[in-house]
């Protein structure tokens, strides 16, 4: 906590009895500055009190005395405002930027606490999704949000590599499949080859059994259906592992569905005897009407387990092998039922722990643009995305600064940037409207935004060409820009937070567009490095600490800061 809160604390605690802890929770960093730095509520009190709080928060305002760090109390409204001293809180920020660097912002909020984490989850023989990169970069963030407030995070790619559409495929690579071109390009082949099966399947009903047919096999471990679907499932990892290589992300695990089928007799046999399961149209299912809710398919008449299956297998899996504090599906809002069925279903199997799975649910990603698609299926490949978000950032930079080295290489990390941060910066519930025109913009709401920001203070501390220090003279930044600034900069631990409590890495996106804007307005007003000595040694040292926080920011979102660009 800082000396600033604390203070505020102590000055509130001198008045009233209320835990400290309390105090802390209900202090607020007001949106506008005439509310001034710290505000804390006074509805809570009111009914303690019987006054109405605006009468609460005026007396008090009265009695409570301004200290060292803080300067000013005064009442608006139900609220009880604070001035900080702005010399001490310049100090105490940028020092303490200074001193931890890109540890800024980090936290032991989480230790001995384990966040399991279920993203990504591509789906094998078939295309990465745009929806499995909303998923990706997400969960990526949530990871590094997690990690930075002291939590132990597990990345589990939870891989679709099981399931009746694998007969399906085996099926029709039997009958149409070609060994040249499924090497040749393989996730467009299997692909093509589901797609094909589906289409004759609708005149011929008796491939969907043939298809089962194959499933069965799979699932008896029959060697021939086992090698195919390994093939297939290296496949398809080849091409998943390119894109994670692109987006720098990695796993801790890719136990994927066909993990879990060990454990599926067990825990099948024990939802028996818990008479928690039922026959219905030949299928064992967990009814729940009870709760509104579809039953949930635990096991079809031909004897195929199913995902919600293998998903009760996981969970508890996970629970046993992890022992998680959290265990978060990352998963969009259309399987929204699905996870609260699953959600019951443990529920009812008595585990204590089923109350700490948390669905974090995204809207869908619909493009504006139509995709170049070549191939059938009309669906959009995210490499292709990926790689025309690139091909747009160098035509951009090229334009832009045709003196650059590098420029692949900054094109690259511009071009994933702006697509990471297109798909963060939308609230997760939210659909998220992709415009490559707004994407790129270097002047929008975007990464390249942020980006740019961060290599102009770059290009600051380049020309500057001094060691930055820490011991200036920090009456000279009190200006309102630099006050502003500041304050952004100081919010930075606590937006962390927030992001990590409401599981929404948008948090973090919105926090460094303000932060860049305000530099941005602080740029185009004041010039930084002028020939006086203190004021521009001052100013170096904020410039320096809006850059640090913006290069650990665009990091825990995923996304790299160029020097240059
Ligand atoms: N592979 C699934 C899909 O593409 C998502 C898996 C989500 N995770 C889970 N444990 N169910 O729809």
């Amino acid at each position: 906590m800082n000396k600033f809160v604390q203070e505020i604390i102590e000055i509130i605690k001198s008045k009233i009895e209320f835990p400290p802890e309390k105090i802390e929770s209900l202090i607020e960093v007001p949106p506008e500055e005439k509310f001034g730095d710290y505000a804390f509520p006074c509805h809570i009190l009111s009914k303690e009190l019987k006054k109405p709080p605006q009468e609460i928060a005026s007396k008090l305002s009265s009695e409570l005395m301004p200290k060292e760090m803080i300067e000013q109390i005064y009442p608006i409204g139900p609220y009880i405002n604070f001035k900080v001293n702005r010399e001490k809180f310049a100090e105490y920020v940028l020092q303490e930027i200074f001193e931890r660097d890109l540890d800024y912002g980090s936290d032991t909020q989480g230790k001995g606490k384990t966040i399991v984490m279920d993203y990504s989850h591509p789906n094998i023989a078939k295309p990465f999704g745009i929806g499995h990169l909303r998923s990706t970069v997400i969960g990526n963030a949530l990871y590094n949000i997690f990690k930075k407030l002291g939590y132990e995070a597990i990345r589990i790619n939870h891989l679709g590599d099981w399931g009746t559409q694998f007969g399906k495929v085996i099926a029709a690579y039997k009958m149409w499949g070609e060994e040249k071109e499924l090497s040749s390009d393989p996730i467009a082949t299997l692909y093509d080859l589901y797609v094909r099966f589906h289409q004759e399947a609708e005149g011929r009903p008796e491939l969907e059994e043939e298809a089962r047919r194959w499933f069965k096999r799979l699932e008896d471990g029959d060697k021939e259906a086992l090698g195919l679907w390994e093939k297939f499932k290296n496949f398809s990892l080849d091409e998943f592992n390119r894109i994670y290589k692109m987006l720098d992300i990695s796993f801790d695990s890719y136990a994927g569905e066909s993990f879990y089928n060990q454990f599926i007799e067990k825990t099948i046999d024990k939802m028996n005897q818990m008479g928690l399961t039922e026959i219905s149209q030949d299928a064992l299912i967990v009814n729940l009407e009870k709760y509104d809710m579809p039953p949930c398919l635990i096991r079809k008449k031909d004897e195929a387990s199913l995902y919600a299956t293998r998903d009760i297998c996981a969970a508890i899996y996970r629970y046993e092998t992890y022992h998680f504090h959290k265990a978060l599906y990352i998963v969009g809002s259309a399987q929204k039922l699905y996870f609260q069925q699953l959600f019951k279903v443990l529920e009812l199997m008595c585990y204590p722990w089923a109350k700490d799975l948390v669905h974090v649910d995204f809207g869908w990603v619909k493009f504006k643009q139509k995709m170049m698609s070549t191939r059938k299926g009309n669906i959009v490949l995210l490499e292709d995305v990926l790689n025309k978000s690139i091909e747009l950032a160098l035509k951009i930079i090229k334009e832009k600064n045709p003196d650059l080295e590098n420029k692949e290489k900054v094109a690259f990390d511009v071009g994933i940037g702006a697509v990471i941060f297109a798909n963060l910066f939308t609230r997760r519930n939210k659909d998220i409207d992709f415009d490559w025109d707004k994407v790129l913009n270097f002047e929008g709401e975007t990464g390249p935004y942020v980006q740019y920001t961060h290599a102009r203070l770059s290009s600051l501390i380049r020309k500057y060409a001094q060691p930055i220090e820490n011991k200036v003279d920090f009456k000279s930044l009190s200006t309102e820009e630099e006050h502003l600034l500041i304050k952004r900069l100081e919010d930075f631990p606590r937006r962390i937070k927030s992001s990590a409590r409401e599981y929404d890495p948008a948090l973090i996106c919105s926090y460094l567009i303000e932060l860049a804007s305000l530099f941005n307005r602080f740029y185009q007003k004041e010039r930084i490095i002028t020939e006086n000595v203190e004021s521009t040694k001052a100013r170096m040292l904020l410039v320096k600490a809006v850059q640090t926080v913006i290069k650990s920011g665009l990091s825990i979102l995923g996304i790299k800061s160029p020097e240059k660009m």
